[in-house]
């Protein structure tokens, strides 16, 4: 089953949106595999976003994300990538589709309160990177075959 690692930045754990963020991925269906709170060490926020390390905004972004906690998860579920990018909307708060996380909640995109992995083989990669093995669990939800078919 697919896995996507989403983090809620320290903007949105600053501002009190941690529960609100959570709850949008557990109704919708997906299940929980790591819970997290962590101060991001520098050197793990630009190994996460190496791929941006060319752009200009680069220093500004490892400064936000390290800027205070955030919050670890992994999510699985069939297309939860895909989905999970959905649910969070665009880049740019203010292209993001209301009803979206980033279209309800934020208005800019140095301050957009949450990260998901753009690829199942970057939801792997991102877990791997930001969890340690002991701190995942692999767990039956009851809901299941209500939610599967
Ligand atoms: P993530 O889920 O965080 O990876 O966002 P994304 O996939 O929607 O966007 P992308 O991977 O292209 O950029 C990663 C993050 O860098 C964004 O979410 C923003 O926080 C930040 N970022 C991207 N473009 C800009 C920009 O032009 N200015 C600033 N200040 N930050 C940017
Ligand atoms: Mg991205």
């Amino acid at each position: 089953v697919e896995q996507t690692y989403i983090m809620i930045k320290p903007d949105g754990v600053q501002r009190g949106l941690v529960g609100e963020i959570i709850s949008r991925f557990e109704r919708k269906g997906f299940k929980l595999t790591g819970l997290k709170l962590f101060q991001c060490p520098k050197e793990l926020a630009e190994e996460h976003y190496k791929d941006l390390q060319s752009k200009p905004f680069f220093p500004k972004l490892i400064d936000y994300i390290t800027s205070g906690p955030v919050v670890c998860m992994g999510w699985e579920g069939v297309g939860v990538v895909a989905s999970a990018r959905k649910l969070i909307g665009a880049t740019n708060p203010l292209n993001a589709e209301p009803g979206t996380i980033r279209g309800d909640l934020a208005v800019q995109t140095g301050r957009n309160v949450v990260h998901g992995s753009d690829s199942p083989d970057n939801g792997k990669r991102e877990i791997g990177l930001w969890f340690k093995e002991g701190e995942l669990c692999a767990w039956t939800a009851v809901q299941e075959p209500w939610l599967v078919e």
